[in-house]
């Protein structure tokens, strides 16, 4: 059998049905799972730096270029999305439209973006926590706070917050969808005060230069930023938990990616609109910038609005990791066993200790600021496999019930891929690298394992009819 065997939806579905996850989620429910994905360490932290070093206030524009490379990706993402309402994300596409090796390539590229990310985004919350603690006179020490390669001994508080989400996610979807509600309102309820009150302090002055690094320093942003839009394409691995994914899941999609939108570029006008962009240069300009401008209640009232935030990204992407390997060892890609359902609570609680543990450990003691990069690259390359894979199918199988059709696939498609090739060519050349590495140990693993015990491949041909 091929390692370019696809899998049909309409058996997917079925599947699905069988060893099936509870479907609880509505319209609403998806918006905030997004925007609780999306915003996170890349307004809260990563906006300052960026700023300072790469764009300057023009960093407003790498938001619009970095939003608008999504908005394409989404628009083609939808129609996946709504078409195979299966746990999985891009994986399940390109199964479905690329074949089995292509998939199992795209779910290990996956695992960058939301093992390794939700690691990142384990070791900034950990910093806002200590920051906070400290702020009220509490000091951890250091040994406990930092890696190894830091000086320290642990991550405490990284690897602490990693296992309680564990166990949240081990307890079920909608306990862990009704947190995740409560956290992103408090996540906007800080960016809606920091707005009140930075914004009426806006001095436009500070806006010129706008482009001190040129569009260069746009385009280099729009990758660093890129970032904060990670974890969109993990709003769709919510689907099969959806009660009307063909109609909820486009527009948990889209809104979710407009909101974010609109929050990044006025919260980047209003940092650069108060303060010169070269002081930008820190991990919390956020709250820096309240201080500065005198609002010091103000400052730590939105730095507990991050914590929420990021507790409400993290939570996510982990979540997102574990459907994404249900996915794959329902396949049997990685091994079958992982995929049984807790008998409870009726969740992957195997992989979900996997997941729990791997971004305990990497955050605990790896210095992940060495590797976060890569999370942005593994991205990009399941969007390109998801855009190559929805014309693809289009072309295939016409035929295929598409509740939520992409308009103008042919042209937003290969605009699409060409956005995603910018951003990508814009990453240094070490993520590139690294990359490589990773993949190519993916494609052992799959020549190794996966092509070995894949369900698709030990399924018997039909006779053929006499
Ligand atoms: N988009 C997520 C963040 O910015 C990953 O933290």
């Amino acid at each position: 059998m091929s390692v370019f065997r696809t899998k049909d939806v309409e058996l997917m579905i079925k599947e699905s049905k069988r060893h099936g996850l509870i479907k609880s989620l509505g319209a609403l429910d998806i918006t905030l799972i997004g925007v609780g994905v999306i915003i996170g360490t890349g307004i809260f932290v990563l906006t300052g730096v960026a700023a300072a070093q790469y764009a300057g206030p023009g960093l407003m524009l790498s938001f619009v270029l970095a939003g608008l490379t999504v908005a394409f990706v989404s628009l083609a993402f939808s129609e996946l999305a709504a078409m195979i309402p299966i746990a999985g994300s891009a994986y399940t596409y390109a199964y479905t439209a690329l074949g089995e090796v292509v998939a199992f390539m795209v779910g290990w590229g996956l695992v960058l973006e939301y093992t390794v990310g939700a690691s990142a985004v384990a070791g900034g919350w950990s910093a806002y926590f200590t920051g906070i603690l400290a702020s009220g006179g509490f000091h951890l020490p250091e040994s406990l706070t930092k890696v190894p390669a830091d000086g320290g001994i642990i991550n405490l508080p990284a690897v602490l917050i990693a296992l309680f989400l564990m166990l949240l996610l081990v307890r079920g979807t909608k306990e862990s969808a009704n947190l995740n509600k409560i956290l992103v309102f408090v996540k906007l309820g800080a960016i809606f005060i920091f707005l009140f009150l930075a914004g009426p302090k806006i001095n436009p002055a500070n806006w010129n230069p706008f482009l001190p690094y040129g569009w260069q320093g746009v385009a280099t942003g729009a990758a660093v930023i890129f970032f904060a839009y990670l974890g969109i394409d993990s709003i769709a691995t919510s689907a099969e938990e959806a009660k009307n994914p063909r109609k909820d899941m486009p527009i948990g999609i889209l809104a979710s990616l407009a909101i974010c939108t609109i929050l990044y570029i006025a919260v980047t006008a209003t940092l650069t609109g108060t303060t010169p962009y070269p002081q930008l240069d820190t991990a919390e300009p956020v709250t820096y910038v309240l201080r500065n401008l005198g609002y010091n209640l103000g400052s730590a009232l939105v730095g507990t609005g991050a914590i929420a935030g990021l507790t409400t990204v993290l939570m996510v992407m982990m979540y997102a990791q574990t459907r994404a390997f249900f996915a794959m060892s329902r396949d049997g890609l990685i091994p079958h066993s992982l995929c049984k359902l807790h008998p409870k609570y009726g969740s992957p609680y195997l992989v979900t200790i996997l997941v729990g543990i791997a971004v305990a450990v990497m955050s605990g003691f790896t210095p992940i600021h060495l590797v976060a990069e890569m999370c942005s690259i593994g991205t990009l390359f399941a969007f390109f496999a998801s855009i190559i894979g929805v014309m693809r199918l289009r072309k295939n199988k016409p035929d295929w019930e598409r509740p939520f059709k992409c308009p103008g696939l042919y042209v937003i498609g290969p605009i699409a891929l060409v956005f995603c090739a910018f951003v990508m060519g814009n990453l240094p050349a070490h993520t590139w690298r690294n990359f490589f590495v990773w993949m190519t140990i993916g494609a052992i693993v799959y020549f190794v394992y996966g092509r070995n015990h894949s369900i698709l491949g030990q399924r018997k041909e039909p006779e053929p009819e006499k």
